[in-house]
């Protein structure tokens, strides 16, 4: 199928349907500036004392806290990021009730910045913190705004409200994720590598007539899908958007 084949084809099944749930990764934001994990440019490439995944980890955090926070500032937040064509056009669908809900591995806060109502955040969000001691709550400034490890009033360690590696995702979210994938009639896989778990494994829950995956690489769920396109989502999406 050509190209523009592909996206003809999936700007019918958006519009035939209004029961839509985006399924989504760090490639959502790429286009934001915002690097992801395994891209040719993400931040397994740039060359670091340890791999990304082995920082953002729970033994890490807990034993080399500084270290953490040095690389977290650096790699992992983007202030000045904005909202890319995806995220306006995912707001959009949702808008005109075509789209149920997003559920992303995203920790950038950018779909509800770009107006998304129904996110799931399934690895939390870098935008809230949190004093481990006493529980107080701190924005995106309490991390940014300081260095070393960031200290609550209390004395306690302001740590992000992201799930980090070994640690566990909220079971409200996994049942709100797992709930809506279950119950929608298409859904759009993109920007995701589909490696990190248990995030991949909840698009198999998915029983619906369309599935649609739009990665610039190849994945282990691409036979699975109704309709592959190998592309940039900014592309396709922006191609779409002009028709909605
Ligand atoms: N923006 C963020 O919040 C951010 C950034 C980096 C990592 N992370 C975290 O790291 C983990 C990484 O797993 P992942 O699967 O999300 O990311 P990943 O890096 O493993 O995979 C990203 C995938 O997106 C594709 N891609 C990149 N740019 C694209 C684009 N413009 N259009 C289409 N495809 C594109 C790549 O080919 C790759 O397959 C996640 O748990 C996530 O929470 C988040
Ligand atoms: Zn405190």
């Amino acid at each position: 199928m050509a190209v523009d084949e592909r996206i003809e084809k999936l700007y019918k099944i958006i519009s035939d349907s209004d029961n839509i749930v985006f399924f989504g990764g760090a490639g959502v934001s790429t286009e934001s500036g915002i690097p992801d994990f395994r891209s040719q440019d993400g931040l397994y490439m740039m060359k670091y004392k340890y791999p990304p995944e082995t920082i953002v980890s729970h033994t890490f955090f807990r034993e080399k806290t500084e270290e953490f926070y040095e690389f977290y500032r650096d790699k992992m937040i983007y202030e000045d990021a904005k909202p890319n064509i995806t995220h306006y056009f995912l707001a959009k669908l949702e808008q005109i009730g075509k789209l149920k809900a997003v559920v992303t591995q995203n920790i950038d806060g950018l779909h509800q910045a770009a107006g998304s109502k129904n996110v799931i955040e399934l690895h939390g969000s870098t935008l809230r913190n949190y004093c481990m001691s006493c529980g107080k709550k701190y924005g995106l400034d309490a991390v940014l705004k300081t260095s070393g490890v960031p200290k609550c009033e209390c004395g306690g360690i302001i740590r992000p409200d992201v799930v980090l590696y070994e640690e566990q995702l909220s079971e409200v979210d996994i049942e709100r994720a797992i709930t809506a994938i279950e119950n929608a009639d298409v859904l759009i896989i993109g920007g995701t590598s589909l490696s990190v778990y248990p995030a991949a494994g909840f698009i198999r829950g998915f029983s619906g007539s369309s599935l649609v995956l739009i990665n610039k690489s190849a994945t282990s769920y691409d036979r699975n899908a109704d309709l592959l396109i190998n592309m940039g989502l900014g592309e396709v999406f922006g191609e779409l958007d002009k028709r909605f």
